[in-house]
């Protein structure tokens, strides 16, 4: 268990790339289930939550090896059905093996998801769309027992669109007996990296990155090789520190379209953003100027996974800015170690809704990551801050960003990841 100990005040300058996605490279690898055969997969982030899936895709047999950004899975040999619980409480990603494990070999053995606590993270959806398609589900204290005698494709209509619902059924429906089709789908760009991966392998799927996906079952598929694409919201954090710091940097290697919803916001705050090919430069002015208000949508609205960095940065902006985070209840929790570093954010009754008033500046202080992009936040808000911040439970950042302390030293910031605390009493001498 780790800690950020970071001192405040200077500008981020540089170049810099976000590496790939962490939410398209979860589904691919619970993908790499399907084909029986290999999948070599570039450009994988080497973050804790891709070495949960590996551990899934071996402790079901496969043989799965990652060096330098590159994964390799042959998933020929599938000698189990069932995900080991300790990982799937670990990482919410874990229930799409639900549907790649159905397809192909009509069983699957998962639990209720864990990952970030962001409140209520139903999987309704994920197991109505299932059993129309066929499968037969059997709950047992908690543990989902699936079985399938062979799937068939349906009309799925989602009530919302849900991400993992949408990969789910993308997974489950590429082996079914003929067309599914998925209504209200999600829009991610992850679900059209998804789609572009079990195009590899020789899936019939369309209308990724629309709300109707349509997927053909095949009977057989076959080896591949696919990069991922890369993370939209680390390349939007790393936008976000640079802002929050009054720095200049330039982003390579990102699609400016996926980002679009988030950098137009941050030019509405006094950034002037340019974008080209595949980069993005921002330049922050002086003082940031707050927004009028922020609400979180699916894609392509702005993302629930920036609402935290943006209420960092948005608390040091000129003015006041309502903030609604319209997916997760209890996306809130860096709010109250935002306050402690001296930041005036008045919650509304709902608690998803509140209102930051931006200070002139941040205090350094002791706070606690709570989850994945609380911290990512709280990070953001030492690095714009007076004095000394050290951000404890470094676990839940590690989950999602690759190295973060050396991806903005590079960048200059005074950042160092040491262990905690108590770790460092228990080291012998
Ligand atoms: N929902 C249901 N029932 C379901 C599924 C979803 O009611 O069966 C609701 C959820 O409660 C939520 C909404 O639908 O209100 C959307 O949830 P979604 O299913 O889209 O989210 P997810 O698949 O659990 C993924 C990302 C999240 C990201 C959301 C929204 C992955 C591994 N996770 O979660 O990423 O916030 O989509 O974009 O892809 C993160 O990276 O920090 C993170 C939390």
């Amino acid at each position: 268990m780790g800690e950020y100990h970071i001192r405040g005040m200077n500008p981020l300058r540089g170049k810099i790339s976000p590496g790939g996605s962490k939410n398209a490279v979860l589904p691919i690898l619970a993908a790499a289930v399907l084909n029986g055969g290999k999948s070599v997969i570039f450009g994988c982030p080497d973050i804790s939550d891709t070495h949960i899936a590996l551990k899934i895709l071996r402790a079901l047999g496969c043989k799965a090896d990652f060096n330098d950004g590159v994964i390799t899975v042959d998933s020929e040999d599938l000698k189990c059905t069932t995900v080991p619980q300790e990982y799937i409480k670990k990482m919410r990603s874990s229930i799409i093996f639900m549907g790649s494990l159905l397809g192909r070999a009509g069983a699957a053995v998962v639990s209720h998801p864990g990952g970030c606590d962001l409140g209520e993270r139903a999987i309704d959806y994920h197991i109505k769309a299932l059993l129309k398609m066929g499968a037969v589900i059997r709950e047992d204290a908690g543990i989902l027992h699936c079985r399938a005698d062979g799937l068939t494709g349906q009309h799925i209509i989602f009530d919302t669109p849900s991400v993992g619902a949408t990969e789910n059924v993308m997974l489950a429906a590429v082996l079914a007996k003929g067309e599914t089709v998925v209504t209200n789908a999600a829009r991610e760009p992850e679900i059209v990296d998804l789609q572009n991966f079990l195009l590899g392998m020789g899936a019939k799927v369309a209308g990724a990155g629309t709300e109707r996906i349509v997927i053909n079952g095949v009977t057989k598929l076959r080896d591949t090789q696919h990069t991922v694409i890369p993370d939209r919201i680390v390349a939007g954090t790393f936008l976000t520190a640079a802002a929050i710091t009054g720095g200049e940097i330039t982003l390579t290697n990102v699609v400016p379209e996926h980002i679009y919803p988030i950098y137009t916001r941050l030019a509405e705050a006094g950034c002037t953003v340019k974008e080209e090919e595949d980069r993005i430069h921002l330049r922050a002015p002086k003082r940031l100027v707050s927004i009028d208000s922020l609400t979180t949508l699916p894609h392509p609205g702005f993302p629930t996974d920036m609402h935290q960095p943006f209420t960092s940065m948005l608390s040091i902006a000129k003015g006041s800015c309502i903030i609604k985070e319209t997916l997760f209840d209890a996306r809130n929790k860096h709010i109250p170690e935002l306050r402690r570093m001296g930041a005036e954010i008045l919650t509304l009754s709902s608690c998803s809704s509140y209102i930051v008033r931006g200070v002139k500046t941040l205090s350094g202080a002791t706070v606690e990551a709570k989850d994945l992009r609380g911290g990512a936040a709280l990070i953001l808000a030492g690095l714009a801050a007076h004095g000394k911040t050290v951000v404890k439970e470094s676990h839940h950042i590690e989950r999602g960003y690759e190295r973060i302390e050396q991806s903005l030293a590079s960048l200059g910031a005074d950042i160092e990841l040491k262990p905690s605390e108590s770790e460092e009493i228990t080291q012998p001498s």
